[in-house]
């Protein structure tokens, strides 16, 4: 998976734009607002891709603070540093498997994952580590694309059959690219996403829809020890 995510990675905005039908910023907007930083935060943003939250988040958490982004392919890394870097904005970008955070407990007042849990065999786990990561009462937000409700059927299919298409227009791999497109559906209905976020020490946990559920923003708190 991480080798389909290097591969994607040069055209992955294009990519997000067409598979969020040009809503993804103002979904991670959303999320961003979720994370309830302040100015001197430390915050840590999980599956950051090619770093879109972990610049939303920085816009809001001043020089006493902190933002970094972590994801484990190195290619998605080097976009999320230079767009840092061309936007002037202080992030720190980082080569990490979220289900091994090189990070001690309690680090982070909030952790942030856009996109990334869907593609995992137990997205329980990266929780767990985020949850780990987080300190006692600390934010944890995930937000998610699934397919709209009403559409599941045709909207699974559209993908899956137009992003490998795309790709090999846009001169990448269709393979990985309807790898993605497979991903979307993956996530369960909110209020079981709710319930797996409680069985890892979630608490106070709500969520937000978009788009007839095309988006599915989770916010809670890690439980006090
Ligand atoms: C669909 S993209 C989402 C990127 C970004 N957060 C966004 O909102 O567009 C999922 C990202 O998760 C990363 N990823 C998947 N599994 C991971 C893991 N175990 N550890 C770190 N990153 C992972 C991939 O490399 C990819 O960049």
């Amino acid at each position: 998976m991480r080798q389909a995510f290097d591969v994607i990675a040069p055209r992955y905005d294009l990519v997000s734009s067409l598979m969020t039908l040009g809503m993804g910023d103002h979904w991670r907007r959303a999320a961003a607002e979720a994370a309830d930083v302040s100015a001197c935060s430390s915050v840590l943003d999980a599956f950051t891709g090619t770093g879109d939250l972990a610049l939303m988040l920085a816009d809001r958490v001043a020089s006493g603070g902190e933002v970094i982004g972590v994801d484990f392919s190195p290619a998605m890394i080097d976009r999320a540093r230079l767009k840092a870097a061309a936007r002037g904005r202080r992030c720190r970008f980082e080569v990490a498997d979220v289900l091994d955070l090189p990070f001690e407990d309690d680090r982070f007042d909030a952790v942030t994952a856009s996109g990334g849990l869907r593609s995992l065999d137990d997205p329980s786990a990266a929780v767990r580590e985020m949850a780990r990561v987080a300190r006692p009462g600390g934010r944890i937000v995930v937000l998610e694309i699934n397919p709209p409700r009403h559409l599941r059927g045709i909207h699974h299919r559209v993908l899956e059959f137009a992003m490998p298409a795309v790709g090999g227009l846009l001169g990448g791999d269709p393979a990985a690219f309807g790898e993605l497109a497979r991903s979307v559906g993956n996530m369960p209905p909110p209020a079981e996403v709710a319930a797996m976020l409680s069985h890892c020490g979630i608490t106070d946990i709500h969520w937000r829809e978009f788009a007839g559920g095309m988006a599915v923003l989770h916010r809670g708190r890690v439980a006090a020890a």
